[in-house]
């Protein structure tokens, strides 16, 4: 048997549907903070990943050559994609640009719960802004939704990697090596991140300073132990965002994040239920276009993991209500079965998932179908019946049934 690759999924029908009702859900919300739609392309030329996600992405990315022997790679993530795009094509464009996305992203990870190869992001960008506003604005988009979906149990954590990139610097670490004392940082690996820093020349005393600034975490009130500017910037995000009624965020400036391009406010949302995966929105903002030959523009965006978010609503036993079939059609004898096509197709018309035997069935096989497939109603068909304008509506529920006026059919449903 050959099954689907390692780190991917299949979406069965009753999966998909849910997927689909909660993308939905979050679609609304950006739609109603503004933002537009964007799709990308599911691969890319190799080097719009390499040029800036840093070591992290690098080692995961699924990256080949195609018969044209040109270096591709399928995106391990779609802001680099979006910012390409935007270049392309909209970069003169009146700003800002409020862009959201939902698609399948790939990583070569190993797999576990909450962490695939194949999974998926819901994202937003705002390009061509830098000012706290922007910043507040994406945070409370990416709370709007999570609240939207339903979930209760989760932190959002705010930080700055300007902070740290600063203190790293003048600390004596050289810029190409930044990226790789960052990581450290982001994973706490202290232990690791001292010989890497002694290596470098920088003094004992200065490495133990950073450590502790990446450990200052609290309320709004350690936005006073923040050096530089960052604090007065960070206050006004805060104070944004609790115009927007998010007040439950935590200033932590250990916040670092992955990927490699951010500049400023970075941000984190965790679903404690979720164990080891916990990671279920991130962002922040940053530059990439300067990258791609266009101009230097200022933005900030995030991405919120589909799949790990729904997995914290589950965890919450948030349960979703499938869209069963409203009616069941079937024809109790062969000589009115155009009549159970006609009749099906009525009340389709009228709005109604309605599904019809196919199958030439006897009625009482029909009817077990009918409870298998979940459906509310089931419309039976007798000759007899169908000459005196009537229908026989069955509650699949109650096993219930009534002659009803074929005119008053849909009707009698609603009701
Ligand atoms: P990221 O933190 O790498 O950020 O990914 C965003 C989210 O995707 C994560 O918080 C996590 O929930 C989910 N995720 C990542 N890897 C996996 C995986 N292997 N399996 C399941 N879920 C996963 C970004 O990708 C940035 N582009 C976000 C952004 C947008 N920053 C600015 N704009």
């Amino acid at each position: 048997m050959i099954q689907c690759p390692r780190g991917t999924r299949d979406f069965l029908p009753d999966e998909l549907e849910k997927r689909r009702s909660y993308e939905a859900v979050l679609r609304g919300v950006a739609e109603r903070f503004g933002f537009r739609e964007i799709e990308t392309p599911i691969f890319e030329n190799a080097e719009l990943f390499i040029l800036r996600s840093g070591p992290g992405v690098m080692k995961e990315l699924y990256a080949f050559k195609d018969k044209g022997d040109r270096d591709l790679a399928l995106r391990p993530e779609m802001t680099a994609p979006v910012v390409r795009a935007f270049v392309d094509g909209m970069s003169n464009d009146p700003k800002p640009i409020k862009l959201f996305y939902f698609g399948q992203c790939f990583r070569y990870e190993r797999p576990q719960s909450g962490r695939y190869r194949e999974f998926f992001q819901f994202g937003a960008e705002i390009i061509g802004s830098a000012t706290p506003e922007t910043d507040a604005e994406a945070i409370a988009m990416a709370a709007s939704m999570i609240k939207a979906l339903g979930l209760k149990d989760y932190k959002l954590r705010i930080g700055h990697i300007g902070v740290l990139r600063q203190r790293i610097k003048n600390i004596g670490v050289p810029t190409d090596r930044t990226a790789e004392i960052l990581q450290k940082l982001d994973k706490k690996l202290y232990d690791e991140a001292r010989p890497l820093l002694k290596d470098m020349g920088v003094k004992d005393e200065d490495a133990d300073e950073l450590f502790a600034l990446t450990e200052t975490v609290g309320g709004t009130e350690v936005l006073d132990k923040v050096p530089g500017e960052a604090g007065d910037y960070l206050k006004k995000v805060v104070a944004y965002l609790a115009a927007m009624g998010v007040t439950d965020v935590e200033i932590d400036l250990g916040v670092v994040r992955g990927l490699d391009y951010y500049t400023g406010m970075v941000f984190e949302v965790e679903a404690p239920a979720l164990g080891a995966e916990k990671q279920i929105c991130g962002g922040g903002s940053y530059t990439l276009s300067e990258l791609f030959g266009g101009e230097k523009v200022f933005s900030t965006g995030f991405a919120i993991g589909f799949d790990r978010i729904l997995l914290a609503m589950e965890k919450e036993g948030i349960v979703y209500t499938p869209k069963n079939p409203d009616v069941y059609v079937v024809a109790a004898a062969d000589s009115v079965r155009p009549d159970s096509f006609r009749i099906a197709s009525q009340l389709r018309e009228a709005g109604m998932i309605a599904d019809v035997d196919i199958m030439g069935r006897k009625l009482g096989k029909a009817l077990r179908y009918a409870a298998a497939i979940r459906a509310r109603w089931a419309v039976i068909i007798g000759p007899e019946e169908i000459a005196r304008g009537k229908v026989v509506l069955r509650n699949m529920d109650s096993g219930a049934q009534d002659e009803v006026v074929l005119a008053d059919l849909a009707a009698s449903i609603r009701a």
